[in-house]
């Protein structure tokens, strides 16, 4: 039972995944390819890159120098905000997250800095303030990464296989101008895990745009979908306002200073582990909206719990929306979005039933990033802005057009929105968030409350 983890195995599925994807080369696919399972031991590129990117993404400096950067980033580009603007929200929230992402994670030379590169990543972007023609050769990515995934010939994804291109030239120039030795803990850790396994540059960059989709593409949707389910929840909207009220503090400046009256100050770290209804309204919207499966390759014949014959060769899917909508498991209300669902003195019968993050060998080791971002982002924008949807009434958003290697889809059309000030915060405020030293996690997934319980 202990090696169940082996014979329903992730990172043989997940090397061959990537090689489609990236378009990596033989000498590169071999190195994955060796030792792919961990069979012969602990050793090998597959089986070792896990544990090479867990410390700089767990709860230390590495994360809390990636969460400054992050934090600098959302609060200026919400400061360029000074009165009512009317918004496409998902592409908004889409350019910004990526941005903050993207700085955080390679620092100042950011090949995501270039806004074609951006759309290059996501599918083709509808802004008005984004000049059209950068996306006439080199779109969809993303978007084609199911075809990708799927080894199609590069007839079927030809789009998609260029912006990959460009991607991948950029990365190219980005690690030979040494652009890691400046960005995070976690670029040089990758970068390091690579050279030591002895994966051509070439390639390297290559597994980046790979790393990118691991990175980005599902903290845009999920801020977008918390803060939309926020803003159209008005209980919820005030008890996160005055949940976060708690971790504000406000200094005077009396005689001004500069251009502004005073400064407010968000303690990002408090927030982490003093605002459980913001946290529970996270969790919620990835029970919610999350449409990720899970999938693993059956290395030999296997009886899962007494019951199940499990064929060496065949997949087994894991679809998160199968746990997360399970009546029995979360009530009558399983369908709507309740804020509080996840408070820790609600009942809920089985913790492990969450699996926003995943779990086990293979939970997502970003989900401490990824929470604090949309916390940051979240937390700056409820507070600071009133919102109201074009129309004056939110409507029902659908996610038809998910992909299946999604885990939280975007909605398949964006949502029209007017942001306006709040009355009291004007534009002579300064806003500022704090991430002090920190080795403290967010409860977000089974595993970290476990961990949390043990003592040190
Ligand atoms: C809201 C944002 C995110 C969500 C919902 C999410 C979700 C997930 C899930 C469900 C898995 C498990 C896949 C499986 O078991 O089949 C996973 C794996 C992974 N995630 Fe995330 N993720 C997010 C953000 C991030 C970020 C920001 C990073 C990196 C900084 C990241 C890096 C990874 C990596 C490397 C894996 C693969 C782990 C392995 O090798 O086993 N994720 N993620």
């Amino acid at each position: 039972m202990s090696d169940q983890y082996k014979t329903l195995a992730f990172p043989p599925l997940q090397a061959k995944l990537a090689m489609n994807v990236c378009g990596s080369s033989k000498v590169a696919n071999d190195i994955l390819n060796t030792n792919v399972n961990g069979d012969e031991g602990f050793w090998g590129y597959s089986i070792t890159h896990y544990k090479a990117i867990h410390p700089p993404l767990f709860p230390g400096p590495g994360l809390d120098a990636m969460n400054r950067v992050m934090a600098q980033k959302i609060t200026s580009s919400l400061e360029r905000i000074q009165s009512s603007e009317v918004f496409r929200l998902f592409d908004f929230i889409k350019r910004e997250v990526t941005l903050a992402t993207t700085d955080s994670v390679y620092g100042d030379q950011n090949p995501f800095k270039d806004p074609t590169i951006v759309e290059s990543f996501w599918y083709a972007c509808q802004s008005e303030q984004f000049d059209v023609h950068l996306l006439t050769e080199y779109r969809e990515f993303q978007e084609g990464v199911m075809c990708l995934l799927m080894g199609l010939p590069q007839s079927f994804v030809r789009e998609s296989f260029k912006a990959r291109e460009l991607l991948t030239k950029r990365f190219v120039k980005y690690f030979e101008d040494n652009g890691h030795e400046e960005g995070s803990a976690l670029i040089k850790a990758r970068y390091e895990h690579s050279i030591e396994h002895k994966i051509p540059l070439e390639d390297i960059a290559r597994f980046e745009t790979a790393g990118a989709i691991a990175i980005l593409t599902n903290t845009s949707p999920t801020c977008f979908w918390l803060v939309y389910h926020l803003y159209s929840s008005p209980s919820a909207l005030g008890d996160c306002r005055k949940e976060l009220g708690q971790v504000l503090s406000e200094t005077s400046h009396g005689i001004r200073e500069g251009s502004f009256d005073k400064t407010i100050t968000l303690d990002l770290t408090q927030a982490k582990t003093s605002c459980p209804t913001l946290l529970s309204s996270l969790q919620e919207v990835l029970r919610l909206h999350s449409v990720g499966i899970s999938t693993r390759l059956v290395m030999e014949d296997h009886v899962l719990a007494d019951k199940y014959l499990l064929k060496k060769g065949g997949t087994v899917m894991i679809p998160a929306p199968v746990q997360h909508r399970e009546a029995a498991t979360w009530g009558e209300n399983v369908h709507s979005f309740d804020h509080r669902r996840f408070l820790p003195n609600e009942k809920r019968s089985n913790p492990v039933a969450f699996r926003g993050f995943g779990g086990g060998t293979t939970l997502c080791p970003g989900r401490h990033f990824a929470s604090t971002e949309i916390f940051a982002f979240t937390a700056l924008m409820i507070l600071r802005f009133d919102m109201q949807p074009s129309g004056g009434t939110w409507k029902e958003l659908t996610t038809n057009k998910a992909s299946l290697w999604e885990v939280t889809p975007r909605p398949d059309e964006d949502l029209t929105v007017s942001l306006v000030p709040r009355p009291g915060f004007h534009a002579d405020i300064k806003w500022e968030v704090l991430v002090t030293d920190s080795d403290k996690m967010m409860p977000i997934a089974a595993e970290d409350v476990d961990a949390l319980r043990q003592p040190n």
